[in-house]
């Protein structure tokens, strides 16, 4: 992931990064508000616990550590499905793959804290559908996806859209919309290597975590 060589250092998030969160949120609502486009809604306190759980995943750029892009991960469905969502990247330091290493980033994450998960996204986005389709996801129908009420609801209800495009949710049922969903799943990908390799103690503490994981439930 060196070979960019743009001095933005990509990192699995900890607690350490909470003072980042209020930046990355008013990043996404002012991209959300150019585009157009409705947004899940998201708290400061919401993406501080993805950051404490190590489900986020943060790009800095420069010594100044300035915030350049971020994601983060989602379960759903008790953990059958996976998604990497709020995927932003600041607009200068857009089309230099940097969104491309932060979902490889979370990508990898995901595979190694949850490994028989199914890994999905929704995206109406070019960029988005070349990366995802890069990991291994193919497009699906709507049906494929999760059926967890928490992970639609994201979309928004009745009372609350959060997309603007919520009401061709409703009236499709759930079965399509404008955007494509995208899913990888591992039971087609059986033996294939990791997309990158995270430093040895990202590795251990993951590891750890799932384990701790799967004794709760
Ligand atoms: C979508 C977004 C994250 C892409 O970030 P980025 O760092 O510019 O993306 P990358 O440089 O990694 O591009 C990935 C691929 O998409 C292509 N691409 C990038 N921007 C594109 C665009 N606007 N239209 C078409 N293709 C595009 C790149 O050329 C690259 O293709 P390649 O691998 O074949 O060379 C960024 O534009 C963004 O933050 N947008 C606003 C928020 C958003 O839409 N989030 C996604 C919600 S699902």
């Amino acid at each position: 992931m060196n070979e960019y060589n743009d001095d933005i250092e990509i990192v699995v998030a900890d607690a350490s990064y909470e003072k980042y969160v209020d930046v990355i949120l008013q990043t996404i609502a002012d991209s959300a508000a150019k585009r157009g486009s409705g947004i899940a809604t998201r708290t400061h306190e919401y993406l501080a616990t993805k950051m404490k759980e190590c489900k986020a995943v943060i790009a800095l750029a420069g010594p100044e550590k300035e915030f350049a892009g971020f994601c983060y991960i989602e379960s759903w469905g008790n953990k059958a499905y996976v998604a990497n969502s709020g995927l932003i990247v600041v607009e200068k330091f857009r089309k230099h793959h940097l969104a491309t290493r932060i979902k490889m980033m979370a990508f990898t994450l995901s595979r190694l804290r949850w490994p028989h998960a199914k890994i999905f996204g929704l995206t109406s986005q070019t960029a988005v559908m070349r990366i995802n389709h890069a990991l291994g996801y193919r497009p699906v129908a709507f049906s494929e996806l999760t059926d967890d009420d928490a992970f639609w609801r994201g979309c928004g209800t009745p009372g609350h859209p959060c997309c603007v495009n919520f009401d061709v949710l409703q009236r499709s049922d759930r079965r399509y919309c404008v955007c494509t969903g995208m899913l990888y799943d591992p039971a087609e990908h059986e033996g294939e290597p990791l997309p990158i390799q995270l430093p040895d103690e990202v590795v251990q503490k993951i590891k750890k975590l799932a384990e701790l994981e799967s004794k709760t439930n």
